[in-house]
């Protein structure tokens, strides 16, 4: 999907709002609950996924799905038109993701990876393995099973640039024509037509919808990043989109409905802005024990770390918008943007700046963390 400038309108609305007004008491407390996203244990598995795109395979039987995805405004009168959900499973090479797809249509005309997938219909996978914010993968498929799968350094909207095969080389790529490291897997994938023949023949509508597995090299997620491999209790974020455009059919072809300029944007965890370059509000993932199972997700102990200095950030923002320069004074920033709110716990609030650029650390129920001017996020646990 199309990146769209940040948009810090609702954070300037809290502007009319003394700090620490009592609504927002609850919302701001020291767990900060109410700002926790969806989050999906991944089960281990010993055997990897046919990847043929059959949602229908035993592997996935016993597998948890996702809740199914949401408009990504979060505005619940815009129910999707047709069901998305995931289902992942990981092993020590691998992120398997099992996307379904309803679509009583299928279509897709970009038949060369690294092309701009999303202007077709695609099932999207955004991974920040550290929580950083930085260095995030993007993977985007069509139901032809192209490929897009991207590097960003920062988001768009903080500086940041594609790094692809598609506008640079050398260039951040999973596949393994452009690596030359022994070690590197191949992203593979597959996609599946229900029924099989419905893509791009609407003599088959309406069709049932698209399966898509993907394989994902847990090297290439984790690329110039702090993240590890993947060790069980481990957390990451990690996003899901659906871009859906409406078509009608012409001499026997799907062709873009005109009275729908723009796309729809499903999601699994609902962003608030049309624009999924904001990794702080992504889901989590889990990954599982060894055994398999498929157990409770253990809630982040450095989201209270996590989410003051997201506020400092998006305060920052905010005040930069109206002043043309940050601050060090977070008195001031908490009366744009409610920064610890009720949570007592919070230690202070370190903000230095420095021309255009600003850090701010924190401690926040044994996790430190510090944040930048590019919401570069590092959180770790204070030892002890
Ligand atoms: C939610 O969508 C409905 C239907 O389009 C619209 O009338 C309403 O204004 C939207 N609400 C918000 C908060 O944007
Ligand atoms: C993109 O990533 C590759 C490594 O995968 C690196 O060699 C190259 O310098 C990067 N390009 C930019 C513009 O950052
Ligand atoms: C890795 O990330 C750093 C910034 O975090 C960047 O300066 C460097 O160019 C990246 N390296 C490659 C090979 O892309
Ligand atoms: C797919 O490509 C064909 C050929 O360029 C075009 O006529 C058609 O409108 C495209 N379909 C959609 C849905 O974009
Ligand atoms: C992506 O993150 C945004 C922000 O939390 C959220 O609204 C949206 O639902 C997320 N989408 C997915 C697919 O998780």
């Amino acid at each position: 999907m199309s990146s769209l400038p940040l948009l810090i309108s609702t954070l300037i609305l809290s502007s009319f709002y003394p700090s620490y007004y009592p609504s927002f008491v609850d919302a701001f407390d020291c767990t900060f609950k109410s700002t926790y996203p969806l989050a999906y244990l991944v089960p281990y598995t010993s055997t990897p996924p046919p990847l043929t795109g059959n949602p229908d395979s035993p592997i996935w039987k016993n597998v948890k799905s996702s809740s199914p995805f949401v408009d990504i405004t979060g505005n619940t009168s815009l129910p999707p038109r047709y069901t998305t959900t995931f289902k992942m499973l990981y092993d020590s090479t691998y992120l398997y993701i099992l996307g379904h797809l309803q679509e009583p249509q299928i279509w897709a005309n970009q038949t060369k990876d690294n092309t701009v997938i999303f202007q077709d219909n695609d099932f999207e996978v955004f991974v920040d393995p550290a929580g950083s914010n930085a260095m995030y993968k993007e993977i985007e498929v069509n139901a032809l099973s192209k490929v897009w799968d991207l590097c960003l350094n920062h988001p768009y909207s903080d500086t940041g640039y594609e790094n692809s095969t598609r506008v640079t080389i050398p260039s951040y790529d999973m596949l393994p024509t452009t690596s030359t490291s022994p070690n590197w897997s191949p992203l593979k994938s597959a996609v599946t037509a229900l029924p099989e023949g419905s893509i791009n023949d609407p003599s088959k509508t309406p069709s049932e919808g698209w399966g898509v597995e993907m394989a994902l090299p847990l090297v290439g997620l984790t690329y110039n990043t702090t993240a590890l491999t993947p060790k069980p209790k481990d957390s990451w974020r990690i996003n899901f989109s659906r871009v859906e455009w409406r078509v009608k059919v012409v001499d026997g072809e799907y062709v873009k409905d005109p009275d729908y300029p723009n796309e729809d944007n499903w999601v699994w965890n609902p962003i608030g802005v049309v624009d999924m370059h904001e990794p702080d509000k992504w889901g989590i993932i889990q990954f599982g024990d060894l055994d398999g199972g498929q157990g409770e997700v253990e809630i982040l102990g450095s989201w209270g770390v996590r989410e003051t200095l997201m506020n400092v950030y998006y305060a920052q923002k905010s005040y930069y918008g109206v002043n043309y320069e940050y601050t060090e004074d977070v008195g001031v920033l908490d009366a744009f943007a409610p920064v610890k709110g009720s949570c007592l716990e919070c230690g202070v609030v370190d903000v230095e700046v420095e021309g255009e650029d600003w850090t701010a650390v924190t401690t926040v129920g044994g996790w430190k963390g510090k944040v930048n001017q590019v919401r570069y996020l590092e959180v770790e646990k204070v030892e002890g």
